[in-house]
């Protein structure tokens, strides 16, 4: 079911044809959603810039275009107003006949594309014995969110973790383990190493202090890089260790992706160096390979390269990245790709989307997007650190949120004289916990840095996950409250929008659509949460002015409709953000 606004859009671009002729077609009609509720629901500029093109006074365009424009079923007579605007205002039939339309919709009138797009989402991605640190949790919560958006909408996603598992850290790594580890090398049992961050700072402070050591670490590297049976031991027996740790985070969190690590491409980095020969991109700069780039110089002006080949004979970051994209347009058929990380990694992902073009391994009609996002800061707009100025583990700033939520749940239960079981208590805080973490990431416009503040995300007012939560459940108690049988509702309702605050319910609830689209194009998980935000706002605003279980039919049933269409609505697009809901809180 197309949306009001897409109609609308498809109704406009037709009387412009019809009225000035197929020299229009593939004009923007301009049509968007109105700044301001008192000039109705929609606006369309357009006759302003069609002036000049056409040679005629704006308003007299304006009443030509109304003259030929079909829209009687949807809106009420169009107005042109000042200069030459057009407003729009929705019909009230309208929206009763869309929403019984959806009423018993799971999608909620959300359209499945008929031209699913085969879409990778590269997210995630930490590094193997490096800490999975809070950037790395902002990737995997908007990268997730992205990936259920696309999903529901029909694409076919591949969800990808590049994780980092490789590269010149496990030759120390490695060195580290034959010291500290001998064993680690010679049995065929599963080896616990503990925690592979302290490891890791460990072999880097033999590898700082310690000549020998450091030599040591580079043959390793060789060996690894030769595939020597005991070295790819070592090595898969660190990736094992930390994936078993990466996956704590990824359970609790609710993720599901694919890992595909930096190791994966290697066999392909050769034949990279290769292509790039014979575009004739390939040059030498003090003993590295390296491709200059277009657009970006250094301080002198002088073109920057991209270095694919170290001196020592090593590929590196960017090489693997050509590798992977090569081989995710070429054997995974990717017409979209998007990378999730933290935007000090933008000129990155410009270069080598730049070099890959340049290569001819990037198709005009394949789209790379990178979706950068600002830095997580701690309440005093410094990085994010514990007490003691260690960086925080992701695993034990879950475990705060749930400890606070829970904290928090108590004392409300305490405060009313409730009780409940401990089961019921531990789920509705690790619920409110996690969801807290992750709506207090995705409701930021993800290109800004953010402020991670336990006491701001859990409180129970303004645009947090508790807010949403617990709209979500007054609805489900209005529900309890008169032992309602929604799916009998949604078969005998028809619903009526009496009162203006139902009116102003239903247009958002309709607007669920256009609002995943535009998720969909510009990859901005706020907007949703944004839309979720007012749509539970506008939701109690109705309740405390329209009774529900107390009305008359035909309005009792209509009205618990649509407080149903609102409860799914919540639901369904809090999942899409990986919010779990709870029925009670
Ligand atoms: N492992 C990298 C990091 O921790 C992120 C990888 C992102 N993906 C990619 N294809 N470069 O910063």
């Amino acid at each position: 079911m197309p949306s009001a606004l897409k109609t609308i859009r498809t109704q406009f671009q037709q009387a412009l044809t019809d009225a000035f002729g197929s020299d229009l077609a593939g004009c923007d009609p301009m049509v968007v959603a109105a700044s301001n509720p008192k000039f109705g629901d929609y606006q369309s500029n357009v006759a302003m810039p069609l002036s000049k093109r056409l040679k005629q006074q704006p308003r007299a365009i304006a009443q030509q275009i109304l003259d030929h424009l079909k829209i009687s079923e949807l809106c009420e007579p169009p107005e042109i107003a000042g200069p030459g605007f057009i407003n729009l205002s929705l019909k009230q039939s309208y929206l009763e006949a869309q929403l019984n339309a959806i009423k018993n919709d799971p999608r909620l009138g959300v359209e499945t594309e008929k031209h699913p797009q085969r879409i990778v989402i590269d997210f995630s991605s930490p590094n193997i014995a490096k800490e999975m640190h809070v950037g790395h949790l902002r990737s995997t919560i908007i990268g997730d969110c992205i990936a259920r958006i696309l999903e529901f909408r029909g694409h076919d996603v591949l969800r990808l973790n590049h994780v980092g598992d490789w590269g010149t850290q496990f030759g120390m790594l490695i060195a580290y383990l034959r010291e500290a580890y001998p064993e680690a090398l010679t049995t065929q049992d599963a080896l616990d190493l503990g925690d592979l961050v302290a490891l890791y700072r460990k072999a880097k402070k033999r590898f700082d202090e310690d000549e020998a050591f450091k030599e040591t670490s580079r043959n390793e590297v060789v060996k690894l890089q030769a595939g020597e049976t005991d070295s790819r031991r070592a090595w898969e027996l660190l990736c094992n260790q930390s994936r078993r740790e990466f996956q704590v985070i990824y359970d609790l969190l609710d993720i599901k992706l694919q890992e595909r690590g930096e190791s994966f491409y290697n066999p392909l980095l050769p034949d990279i160096l290769e292509g790039l020969e014979q575009a004739g991109l390939l040059e030498e700069s003090d003993g590295a390979k390296c491709v200059f780039l277009e657009g970006f110089t250094n301080k002198e002006g002088e073109p920057l390269p991209l270095i694919v080949q170290k001196s020592d004979g090593g590929y590196n970051y960017a090489t693997t990245d050509l590798a992977a994209l090569r081989y995710r347009i070429q054997q995974d058929n990717a017409n979209r790709i998007i990378y999730v990380t933290d935007a000090g990694q933008s000129s990155h992902f410009a270069q080598f989307f730049q070099v890959a073009r340049r290569a001819g391994w990037l198709p005009e009609e394949v789209e790379v997007v990178h979706v950068p996002f600002g830095l997580v800061l701690g309440e005093d707009g410094k990085k994010l650190k514990t007490r003691s100025g260690d960086t925080v583990r992701l695993r034990d700033l879950l475990d705060e949120a749930i400890a606070r939520a829970y904290a928090d749940l108590q004392a409300r239960l305490a405060e009313t004289n409730r009780q409940e079981s401990e089961e019921f208590k531990q789920n509705v805080a690790q619920v409110i916990g996690l969801s807290a973490v992750k709506y207090a990431d995705l409701s930021q416009n993800r290109t800004s840095n953010y402020i991670f503040s336990y006491g701001k995300m859990l409180e129970l007012k303004g645009n947090t996950a508790p807010y949403m939560l617990y709209a979500y459940a007054r609805v489900r108690s209005i529900g309890r409250k008169g032992d309602i049988d929604f799916e009998q509702v949604g078969e005998d309702a028809n619903i009526l929008l009496g009162e203006e605050s139902e009116r102003v319910l239903a247009k958002h609830l309709l607007q669920l659509s256009d609002i995943l689209q535009e998720v969909e194009r510009d990859l901005m998980p706020n907007r949703l949460c944004q839309y979720l935000f007012e749509l539970s706002q506008k939701f109690n605003q109705f309740y405390d002015q329209c009774p529900v279980l107390q009305a008359e039919e035909p309005y009792r049933t209509s009205r618990l409709a649509l407080s149903d269409i609102t409860a799914r609505t919540l639901k369904l697009g809090l999942s899409l953000l990986g919010i779990a809901v709870v029925e009670r809180m």
